[in-house]
């Protein structure tokens, strides 16, 4: 008899992450210059981690909390939105989830029905196709403008519509452009939302890192959106607490108990020793925000310079927000973005994200991180420099 496993077609048909296959074969290249990954490099902020400690030592942390999250840190983070975000929120608004991954996933979850189609904006964060496929809904995916930043295309988003359309996915800024979409762009995407009766999941995961002069806006500030919008934060990036898997979800509060019976069997709830130490980074010092986003600055404009000199090679749109990048390469080898990564990481020794892990018209480009030290860009371009010197 015929023994395999048979798994089940809304898992099969997703591709391996190619994120996850650079890593594993950058294991394989001594000294190599890692430019793959969106995490942050800098150690979670020491007060926060002792505040972790202390829950431990108070015995706070070995049961579950309410599966919202705790209390104390609910209202800590309608503080927060309050402030930052101008979100008019309240505690039973609220889901502490394991990070903004969680909080995407019980969202699509709750309201996506096998069929439904979903609006993405690629290049995007490959994770949020892979989770509308999960659901068995259908990713629809409506290239942005390059030339004009990775600008949203409001005719073809228009034109993407359907009977069976019901939720569109936001993220800015923008994995892996750096886009940062702007207040008006957002509020025409609202008001297609609101004339077409589409929910809108936001993904804010890099709220803080914007530049330039640039600002953040939060969908769910518009009033009349309340009802139509799920936004989905994390403390991974802002605190550099990738680890400690710790995000949260705002939703109108007729939403909550739904997207709560989508939470509980991914999560029942978010770790309780994270919850503690997520509270100690919204009460704590907020200074680690302005240096992380300092650094990013400094090295998002390295960055550019680098890639200046390597015009040949690369085309890029000057990233506004998030620590990342997606230059465009120029020579024909990068017709095939993966085959083009891998050379570069295994004779090149650069660790880079293929762009065609972040949909189809990712291909042609490749994904740079800047979230790391000077030093590493300097590596990295230093060796370009020196590989691509004999191709263009
Ligand atoms: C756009 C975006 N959303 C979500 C995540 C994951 O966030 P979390 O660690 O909070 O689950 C990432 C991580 O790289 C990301 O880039």
């Amino acid at each position: 008899m015929k023994s395999e496993v048979r798994i089940a077609h809304r898992v099969s048909q997703i591709p391996k992450s190619a994120i996850h296959e650079m890593t594993r074969l950058s294991r394989d290249v001594e000294d190599v210059a890692f430019l793959s990954w969106a995490k942050p490099t800098s150690g979670t902020p020491e007060h926060i981690g002792n505040a972790a400690i202390a829950a431990i030592k108070d015995g706070l942390v070995g049961g579950y909390s309410e599966n919202a999250g705790l209390v104390r840190l609910r209202e800590a983070i309608v503080r927060k939105l309050r402030r930052d975000n101008h979100i008019d929120a309240n505690v039973s608004q609220l889901i502490v989830t394991v990070g903004a991954i969680e909080g995407l996933a019980a969202a699509i979850m709750a309201i996506i029905d096998p069929g439904d189609e979903v609006l993405m904006f690629p290049p995007t964060y490959s994770t949020h196709i892979r989770q509308v496929t999960m659901a068995s809904g259908t990713p629809v995916l409506v290239p942005t403008i390059e030339e004009e930043g990775f600008a949203l295309d409001f005719d073809a988003i228009r034109k993407a519509i359907t009977a069976k359309t019901k939720a569109i996915v936001c993220c800015s800024p923008n994995n892996p452009t750096g886009t940062v979409y702007s207040e008006g762009e957002l509020r025409q995407l609202a008001e297609i939302a609101l004339e077409h009766d589409l929910m809108i999941i936001t993904d804010e995961a890099y709220e803080y890192f914007v530049f330039d002069g640039l600002t953040h806006f939060s969908l769910a500030s518009i009033p009349e959106l309340r009802k139509h919008v799920i936004s989905c934060y994390t403390f991974t990036k802002t605190y550099a607490m990738t680890g400690w898997r710790v995000g949260y979800l705002h939703a109108d509060e007729e939403l909550i108990p739904q997207i709560t019976k989508a939470h509980i069997p991914f999560a029942i709830c978010a770790p309780v020793v994270s919850q503690h130490a997520a509270l100690a980074a919204l009460e704590g010092p907020q200074d680690c925000i302005t240096e992380f986003r300092e650094h990013y600055l400094s090295t998002r404009n390295l960055m550019c310079e680098r890639l200046d000199k390597l015009d040949s090679v690369f085309a890029y749109q000057k990233p506004r927000g998030s620590y990342l990048m997606f230059p465009r390469i120029l020579l024909e080898e990068g017709r095939d973005s993966t085959a083009f990564c891998i050379r570069l990481l295994k004779e090149g020794k650069v660790s880079t994200t293929p762009g065609v892990a972040f949909g189809p018209s990712g291909q042609r480009h490749l994904r740079l991180s800047f979230c790391v030290p000077a030093n590493v860009i300097n590596t990295a371009f230093d060796r370009m420099e020196e590989f691509y010197r004999h191709r263009t």
